[in-house]
């Protein structure tokens, strides 16, 4: 059983940070990771060739290992959730009248993309919206979802989970429908994986992008994405050097080379070995890999079951247990409670969750403790008794 790791990371006790959805502290042994590269690439005498292309391939493997793909050129390095996607957007034949399924107030990175594309093809966007009502509400989203999928359509295009909630969607029943209708699922998993289990060989999307500096808990400006063989044969968006065959042989790169690396590789951003912020990310999800995503998430369903109860008896409410992660809560406030000034309260006494219209997101990760949310609680308490 996982304890909580705050020692692993630079955060202190002044803060109370329950805002991983927003951004993670780095761990130190990444944060090291970072600064010895960084030293390094002040003495260019001391990067080698190795130093472009055995890194990558060390991030690709741990997350490969991660998510459970049976091979890391699966794999590949990019600087966003939006540069991951719009690969994926960039190889899907799209046709007039065709089908996009996103939801209802999905991040903007993975809806701009799709707007663009339906344009182009003169395809239609349809958003999914959920039920006004907040009974059975992750239930009916989904099913609402689901019905929606039929055989004009070509894409879904979802979160893992609703970035803004955390609701979770039924991936399983989302791909069987999908493979009825022959339509792609491309998924992005920057709210959740690597806090809720992830199996790409049990859900087998044909896209799977991930932003690095939330759940992963690497820095920001990199991101992992994983291509299923339905974009083995396209085009990638950008035409990087270390992306073709045989690039690590510097004294050939002018006898140029119209293959590609296999499978996924020609998907990896240009700069991809990124000095920096590469060693920094593999140490981040080598650490998940040795903790667990699974022990991850239990750490954080241990944590949020007292405060949920004090939360659900001062009169706020949540969805269902059936669609949230313990990760990421969409925590709706009681009637009349103002937001403005439960965020200045938040604020005075250094508590840092995000407030999203009538609702308080918490998003508790492994360094957090009880003595975080006993602060939450107390903050929360004097602005109810008003
Ligand atoms: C679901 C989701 N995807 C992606 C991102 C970040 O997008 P990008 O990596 O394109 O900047 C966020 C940031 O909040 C997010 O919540």
């Amino acid at each position: 059983m996982l304890k909580c790791q705050r020692s692993l990371f630079s955060i202190t006790k002044e803060y109370v940070y329950l805002n991983c959805a927003y951004m993670s502290p780095l761990l130190k042994s990444s944060h090291d990771a970072g600064m010895e590269m960084l030293i390094k690439q002040s003495f260019p005498q001391e990067v080698a060739i190795d130093d472009f292309f055995t890194p990558p391939e060390q991030l690709r493997k741990a997350f490969a290992q991660l998510i459970n793909a049976n091979s890391s050129d699966r794999i590949a390095i990019v600087s966003s959730a939006s540069y991951g996607i719009a690969n994926a957007a960039n190889n899907i034949p799209l046709e007039a009248q065709d089908n996009i399924i996103v939801m209802d107030e999905q991040f903007p990175s993975h809806v701009y993309v799709w707007q663009k594309l339906a344009a182009e093809k003169n395809a239609n966007l349809i958003s999914i919206a959920p039920p006004t009502t907040s009974e059975n509400r992750g239930k009916i989203w989904n099913e609402r979802l689901l019905s929606a999928i039929n055989d004009k359509t070509k894409v879904v295009a979802i979160g893992t989970i609703h970035w803004a909630d955390g609701t979770l969607f039924d991936l399983k029943a989302i791909r069987r429908r999908t493979r009825e209708v022959g339509a792609y699922l491309i998924l992005d998993g920057t709210q959740s994986v690597g806090a809720l289990p992830f199996d790409v060989q049990e859900i087998e999307p044909d896209a799977l992008i991930c932003s690095g500096y939330k759940w992963l808990l690497g820095p920001y400006s990199l991101g992992v994405a994983y291509y299923g063989s339905a974009f083995d044969n396209g085009t990638p968006i950008e035409e990087n050097w270390m992306n073709r065959k045989d690039s690590h042989v510097f004294q050939d790169l002018v006898n140029y080379q119209p293959n590609y690396r296999p499978e996924a590789q020609r998907y990896n951003m240009g700069g991809l070995s990124s000095f920096i912020h590469v060693p920094m990310l593999t140490d981040s999800i080598r650490q998940l890999n040795e903790w667990g995503v699974e022990e991850v998430n239990d750490y954080c369903h241990r944590l949020i079951q007292k405060p949920l109860r004090q939360l659900k008896n001062l009169g706020c409410s949540l969805e269902h247990s059936d669609y949230y992660s313990p990760h990421l809560l969409g925590v709706r406030m009681p009637k009349g409670i103002s937001m403005e000034r439960l965020q200045d309260q938040l604020q005075k006494d250094r508590i840092k969750v995000s407030i999203r219209g009538n609702s308080m997101r918490i998003a508790p990760n492994v360094y957090n403790d009880r003595s975080d949310f006993d602060r939450l609680i107390e903050s929360f308490k004097k602005v109810i008794k008003e």
